[in-house]
């Protein structure tokens, strides 16, 4: 697929070839002075996150998982082999003493997102996923109801629309526009005003798409809500690098993962609920924990109120205080500053990986999204082509990342309406290979689509991305110029 890359005519001057680290970093500094304000992490790294330089990591998959801190796992490790924690749920000391960290842990986090307690629930779920599903499943969608979402949700919003279509439910996409992945704001605008307002109707969108990095207007929540929908904020792939305010934004829904914030612990994730939105929602069942009183013989139960008729089952109880923990490392460095860093090395290495060329004057690699640092976090999708213009297989590039010790992801990150406007992949391409047969796995996608691309490659950066590790990824870039796609 040719896509956007190609088009110049040849013999444009090669302008190659990365000069010496530290002369790029001296470069680098001269055009983003405020870089050396974030030195805080590089100490840090030094320190809290030596494993990465000792074992020579270069780690840029932070949208797949945040790393962890040193000090996070010697503070847990602490709490845990100081103190005996039984089940919570009960009166007895060590339950309680359990109990008493998950609320310390709740208040934490409603204060981290400046969330007003008296308008926001803070339900602790597996991960966002299963934040995701118990929105869900629970959703009062009717006959009547709409869910709309943008193209580029990661498949766990998705998959509410089952739910959504099991009931009865309108669903409506809201395309993203090529090249810069978008929203198709006139489209957005067009079908908000689309509603019955007699029946409860769900808006989902990515604070931060999880393929192309695209950050969208947070403004959108009001005039949705205004119009008479529930918001659900998906910030999975945002609130690692960008902070949410929920004092100055009032998403009826958020949803996210810890580990993809600080690395550890894994297993917990987060619904934070307005009340008022969390009173619509009705559980499809009830389990331990969730219930007041339950009774066989009476075939009788009743859920409680808030966050525990939520929250399935035993929580995580050795674990949750670990997210107290990674809050504190968090605001100790503090967003400003995890944030600029972040985009001042995504603005570089845009700029170097668009411009790599082949000899014959044609573009290395196509960058899916914004090709600056507007409106958009640092998470960066290409494909790489070849002088020819055929794409070379993103598995390809992945494993020469690999030998060089480059963790980068490849495939469509469980976005496929992000990856199917940027591949250029059709409704009826697709709907024809998945008429092929039934059961159909990924394989069977990827040679359906021979001639295309069926994923691309991506990198992300996150709190302690240096620019040794941009670096690196360039030099691993220029390793594939003037190579034909079979030779690679
Ligand atoms: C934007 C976004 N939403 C939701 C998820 C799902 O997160 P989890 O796999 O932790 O449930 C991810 C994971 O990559 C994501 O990036």
């Amino acid at each position: 697929m040719k896509s956007k890359v190609n088009s110049q005519p040849i013999f444009v001057k090669n302008t190659n070839s990365l000069l010496s680290v530290e002369e790029e970093q001296q470069k680098f500094l001269t055009e983003y002075p405020n870089f050396q304000l974030t030195s805080i992490l590089d100490e840090l790294r030094k320190n809290d996150y030596a494993n990465l330089d000792h074992q020579g990591h270069i780690y840029l998959d932070f949208t797949g998982a945040g790393l962890y801190a040193h000090s996070q796992v010697q503070k847990h490790q602490d709490l845990l082999k100081n103190t005996v924690f039984g089940n919570p749920h009960s009166s007895n000391p060590t339950s309680l003493a359990a109990t008493h960290l998950i609320e310390r842990t709740r208040e934490t986090i409603l204060t981290f997102f400046n969330a007003d307690p008296q308008e926001y629930v803070c339900i602790i779920t597996n991960n966002a996923s299963g934040a995701l599903k118990l929105v869900g499943e629970s959703y009062p969608f009717s006959n009547n109801s709409h869910y709309l979402l943008t193209y580029d949700n990661h498949n766990s919003v998705n998959g509410i629309r089952e739910f959504a279509r099991a009931k009865g439910a309108q669903i409506n996409y809201i395309p993203v526009l090529l090249p810069d992945l978008q929203i198709d704001q006139q489209e957005l605008s067009c079908q908000l005003k689309n509603i019955d307002p007699a029946a409860h109707s769900l808006f989902a969108y990515p604070a931060q798409s999880n393929f192309s990095g695209v950050q969208h207007s947070l403004e959108w929540i009001q005039v949705a809500q205004e119009a008479g929908w529930d918001v659900l904020l998906d910030a999975a792939a945002f609130v690692p690098t960008n902070s949410l305010d929920l004092q100055k934004y009032h998403p009826d829904f958020v949803t996210l993962s810890f580990y993809k914030m600080f690395g550890y612990p894994t297993g917990v994730g987060l619904l934070l609920a307005r009340r008022e939105a969390l009173n619509k929602l009705q559980r499809p069942w009830f389990a331990g924990g969730t219930i007041t009183v339950a009774s066989v013989k009476g075939d009788k139960y009743y859920l409680h109120q808030g966050a525990e008729g939520f929250e399935d089952g035993t929580l995580d109880y050795l674990n949750i205080p670990a997210v107290e923990i990674g809050l504190k490392h968090f605001t100790s460095i503090g967003y400003e500053t995890i944030h600029n860093r972040v985009m001042d090395l995504t603005g570089w290495l845009i700029k170097k990986l668009a411009n790599i060329r082949h000899s014959n004057g044609r573009n290395l690699i196509s960058i899916y999204g914004p090709e600056n640092t507007q409106n958009r976090g640092g998470t960066i999708a290409m494909n790489f082509y070849d002088p020819e213009g055929h794409f070379i297989d993103h598995l390809r590039v992945e494993a020469r990342a690999n030998q060089q010790g480059i963790s980068l992801r490849s495939g469509c990150f469980c976005n496929p309406g992000d990856g199917e406007m940027a591949l250029g992949l059709s409704a009826d391409e697709l709907t024809s290979c998945f008429a092929i047969k039934t059961n159909f796995e990924y394989q069977d996608f990827r040679s359906c689509l021979a001639e295309k691309s069926t994923g691309a490659v991506r990198v992300s950066l996150g709190l302690v991305s240096n620019f040794e590790d941009v670096y690196k990824m360039v030099k691993l870039a220029e390793s594939f110029v003037d190579l034909k796609y079979h030779e690679v």
